[in-house]
């Protein structure tokens, strides 16, 4: 049996959807968001236009990329003061994960980066409405019970998962990601991707998931290059909803090795989440591919998309400007020479656990160094 949950209470999606803000009911709302470009853009204006005749609104800004405990932790001290009923991120998978830890803790203050990986989680949340506004289309947090925090003394990015985490609304509004940067469409688009073949390679996928998967994937390939290199309003509209739909089945599926790898990648270089990934995904692939059932996946997968799917995911990376394995993405060899053994015991945590060949790290190394060296 399976208890399959794809959104929080609402999913309200299209051009012009931020204006649902307007019919929130609160006292008092805190929008989280992160660096300039949502305020460059209007869109941190326009939501206290539309939220302020029905209570009061502050803005806490500054959330960067791969957000840190002490990145929550300051978030969280805004929140303790200012106490919304009403919380709503905006702006990419760092601003909603920051969010979704800030809200854990105000909720229930016993609860601390110390204490969390030890404690039963509490389930739903009662004191806040969280409105999740995703500005890029990739981690698909507006849809997930995940949040990823950097723990930097460890280096290692680590999961908090519980439905207490799931945004009530999420808002897919294409227009929010108008002035994404072409390489950021790129990244965050292969993030999706990755979400989507991981999840579709996952032994715990039933009908709804890898239906929801197919979709992504297929969409994703049709739809991922003209966002980058054109940036269209329907696609950029259709590649947010391919990425939540990829959400919506990874969170109940599962991920893969790609994801333990990235992670031990981002935590040691900062490298981006999207990037890492799509440079590691055709190596996981071609790995998980001499198990039979992949192989069988793998095939059925490619016979929808009309040619080989790991080719076409080389094909499409290239076209959208990833590189070929990381050490060209600026993570230089002597680096990686001194750090490999962190970097195998960081990839076997994580997503790695439901790969769908077990790993050890004997298995992993090669794997780690090829996708490195690209070989
Ligand atoms: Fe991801």
């Amino acid at each position: 049996m399976k208890n399959l949950r794809l959104t929080g209470e609402r999913l309200i999606t299209g051009a012009g959807a931020l204006n649902a803000l307007s019919e929130l009911t609160f006292t008092r709302a805190l929008i989280i968001t992160g660096g300039k470009s949502m305020f460059r853009n209007g869109t941190i204006h326009r939501a206290e236009t539309l939220l302020s005749p029905r209570g009061a609104v502050e803005v806490c800004h500054g959330i960067p990329a791969n957000p840190t405990c002490a990145d929550v932790e300051a978030g969280l001290a805004v929140m303790r003061r200012f106490a919304p009923d009403l919380v709503i991120a905006i702006g990419g998978g760092s601003s909603i994960d920051a969010a979704k830890a800030m809200l854990l803790f105000y909720e229930w203050p016993a609860l601390n980066f110390d204490n969390v990986f030890q404690s039963t989680l509490p389930q739903k949340r009662t004191k806040t409405t969280f409105v999740a506004v995703p500005s890029t289309s990739g981690t698909a947090s507006e849809v997930t019970h995940v949040t990823v925090i950097t723990f930097p003394e460890q280096q290692n990015k680590l999961a908090i998962k519980t439905e207490a985490l799931r945004p009530d609304i999420a808002i897919l509004d294409g227009e929010l990601c108008m002035s994404l940067p072409a390489h950021i469409a790129a990244e965050t688009g292969m993030d999706a991707l990755t979400h989507a073949i991981e999840c579709f390679t996952n032994r715990s996928k039933e009908t709804f998931t890898n239906a929801l998967a197919i979709g992504a994937i297929t969409g994703i390939l049709q739809w991922l290059l003209q966002s980058v290199e054109q940036a269209t309003p329907e696609s950029r509209q259709k590649m947010h909803e391919f990425s939540c739909m990829a959400g919506m089945a990874f969170s109940n599926a599962g991920l893969g090795m790609v994801h333990g790898i990235s992670h031990a990648f981002s935590a040691h270089y900062n490298t981006a989440h999207g990037l890492a990934n799509a440079v590691i995904l055709p190596y996981v692939l071609e790995y998980n591919r001499q198990d039979a059932w992949v192989a069988a996946e793998l095939d059925h997968l490619s016979h929808i998309v009309g040619g080989d799917i790991i080719g076409q995911v080389r094909a499409l990376a290239a076209q959208v400007g990833i590189p070929a394995c990381l050490r060209d993405c600026g993570i230089a060899e002597a680096d990686f020479e001194r750090d490999e053994a962190a970097l195998i015991a960081g990839s076997m945590l994580g997503s790695t656990a439901v790969n769908p060949i077990p790993m050890t790290p004997e298995t992993i190394a090669p794997i780690v160094r090829a996708a490195y060296y690209g070989n």
